[in-house]
């Protein structure tokens, strides 16, 4: 998706009568109204522990190295890199917290891409795209050699996973994909010894109707993808690639069974699809906080696995695309503080559904982004590095209570030592939670306490762990350290997130795997 034309695409195909309102419920944003809300009221609720038990007997998912990862939307290509700058210290350092990871180059421009590497290294086309927002249409550009070098020789020396979207849609006149120019960028790259850890086939099939007024049906998609696989084969640095999709962002089960069935299973890695809560354009505050809206996820992921479990029990599923609000985010609260809450909740529900791999819309560009378009982290990038470096492992379930979000793994040992339990709590609310753990009330642990880090509050740029105000230092991050308590309850602050790391918990689960 990409994170400025599709709105005004959408809505321009709205007034000219091409989406009808009932399409558009693919965005499955929750409407509720303000009497009609999760959000407990009265006293009963708001005072009292909340007693959490932690299923530590029984893992229900596992979390690997590579769970988050980031993408890059092609539409930032053809706009030249906007102000991303790949020396930048500050953008390196960055980059490098987050690996290992998958970097997913992809989305809408991703089919509108051509890789145009005639002018050699030196070549440059900045094509600024005055057309934007204009027809609301997507035109297609070239990518240079310049542009494709950049991304690579970054993603090579910070540690990056990429994952490459190529042009579906050059097409041969039968309707089959012509993978010529594909096999340019691929010989290109292979010549470099660029590693390219996977590729993709086109972006978001199940609304190429709308976006480019053509269709293509899960059997002639599953035809395309068995192709690549083989035009992949044909190089030997990307013979043992892999390949996935369908990149679906509102057919979650037809489409992905139809695709599935028609061969796909026997060459993707991974089934994916895309989900957004809402439109960043119309977003409110309070939807970034809201139990509701939170809870609208596990169901998308439910209609994914219906598809893939049809095919294979354990067939992996993927996020592959995803972040608050589409439409580029919400301008000044999907860059906020207040994303972490969605973010954070996402994370666990996919931790918990066994969702493999969350590719966060995006590292760089839009609303959404974890960093800004100054190259300075936004709060989720805290939080996102917060969660690699504490989170790893067997999943567990967790009781709570309606108005908070708890969830559990075990803790990254690459952190702490093997056994060690990691519990994550969301206080999404207005006052303060207490938690008990009778479990692990006499045990030290380490607590990593995350509010807003200024007096903006909700709409903060900024994140305080433990009271400290996150920021770069001489272009590196600072040791982010959790706060080490002896003992007794977890009690949370109005509108916080918390990591807390029992370090003697002696999980054997979490010793073990
Ligand atoms: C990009 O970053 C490098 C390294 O910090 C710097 O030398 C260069 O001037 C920057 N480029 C731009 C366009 O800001
Ligand atoms: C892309 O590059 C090709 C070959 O160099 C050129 O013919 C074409 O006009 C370019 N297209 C765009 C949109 O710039
Ligand atoms: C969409 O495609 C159809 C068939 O190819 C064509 O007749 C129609 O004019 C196209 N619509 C637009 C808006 O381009
Ligand atoms: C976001 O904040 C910037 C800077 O304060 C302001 O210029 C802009 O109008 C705001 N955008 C919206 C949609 O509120
Ligand atoms: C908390 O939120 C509720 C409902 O939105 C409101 O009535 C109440 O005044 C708020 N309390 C504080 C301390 O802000």
């Amino acid at each position: 998706m990409d994170f400025r034309i599709r709105h005004l695409t959408v809505l321009l195909l709205f007034l000219i009568g091409k989406v009808s309102a009932s399409e558009d419920v693919r965005f499955f944003s929750v409407e509720t109204g303000p009497e009609d809300t999760a959000r407990p009221r009265g006293d009963n609720f708001l005072s009292g522990p909340v007693t959490v038990t932690v299923n530590v007997q029984q893992s229900v998912s596992r979390i690997g190295s590579h769970f988050i990862g980031v993408n890059i939307d092609t539409g930032t290509v053809k706009d030249n890199w906007i102000s991303l700058n790949f020396s930048s210290k500050k953008v390196l350092s960055m980059a490098q917290a987050l690996a290992p990871t998958y970097f997913r180059l992809g989305g809408t421009y991703a089919d509108a891409a051509t890789y145009d590497f005639s002018g050699g290294y030196s070549h440059t086309s900045v094509d600024h795209d005055a057309e934007l927002g204009l027809t609301g249409v997507i035109t297609p550009f070239n990518m240079t050699a310049k542009q494709w070098v950049a991304v690579s020789e970054f993603t090579r020396a910070v540690g990056w996973d990429m994952i490459m979207d190529l042009n579906a849609l050059k097409r041969n006149a039968d309707g089959t994909w012509n993978p010529d120019n594909a096999r340019q960028l691929l010989q290109f790259s292979a010549d470099r010894g660029y590693r390219i850890a996977g590729f993709q086939l086109g972006n978001e099939y199940d609304y190429y109707q709308p976006t480019f007024n053509i269709t293509v049906s899960p059997p002639q998609l599953a035809k395309d993808i068995i192709a690549l696989k083989n035009v992949l084969s044909e190089f030997p640095n990307y013979y043992s690639a892999f390949v996935i999709g369908p990149e679906v962002v509102h057919d979650f089960r037809f489409y992905v069974w139809g695709f599935l069935i028609s061969g796909a299973s026997n060459v993707v890695r991974a089934a994916t699809f895309h989900q957004y809560y809402f439109f960043g354009l119309h977003a409110k505050l309070e939807w970034f906080t809201d139990v509701k809206r939170m809870d609208g996820l596990a169901g998308t992921i439910d209609q994914m696995f219906e598809a893939t479990r049809a095919i294979n029990p354990n067939f992996p599923v993927w996020l592959s695309e995803t972040s608050s609000a589409y439409g580029g985010g919400a301008a000044n609260i999907s860059d906020r503080f207040v994303a972490g809450f969605l973010w954070l909740d996402k994370l666990g529900v996919c931790a918990l559904k066994g969702v493999e791999t969350v590719l966060r819309q995006d590292f760089y560009g839009g609303n959404y982004a974890l960093i800004d378009y100054y190259l300075n982290p936004n709060p989720d990038f805290w939080l996102t590095v917060l969660y690699k470096r504490i989170v790893h492992g067997p999943v567990f379930s967790v009781t709570g209570r309606k108005d908070i979000r708890v969830y559990s793994a075990c803790a990254n040992t690459d952190s702490f030592s093997p056994g060690s339990l990691a519990v994550y709590i969301l206080n999404p609310n207005n006052y303060s939670v207490t938690f008990d753990l009778p479990q692990f009330k006499s045990q030290p642990r380490y607590v990593y306490s995350l509010t807003a880090g200024d007096e903006d509050g909700l709409l903060s740029k900024f994140m305080a762990l433990n009271g400290k105000k996150l920021e770069l230092v001489d272009d590196k991050l600072p040791e982010l350290l959790g706060q080490l308590v002896p003992s007794g309850g977890v009690t949370t602050a109005p509108y916080s997130y918390t990591f807390v790391v029992f370090h003697q918990a002696a999980v054997s689960i979490c010793r073990e795997f």
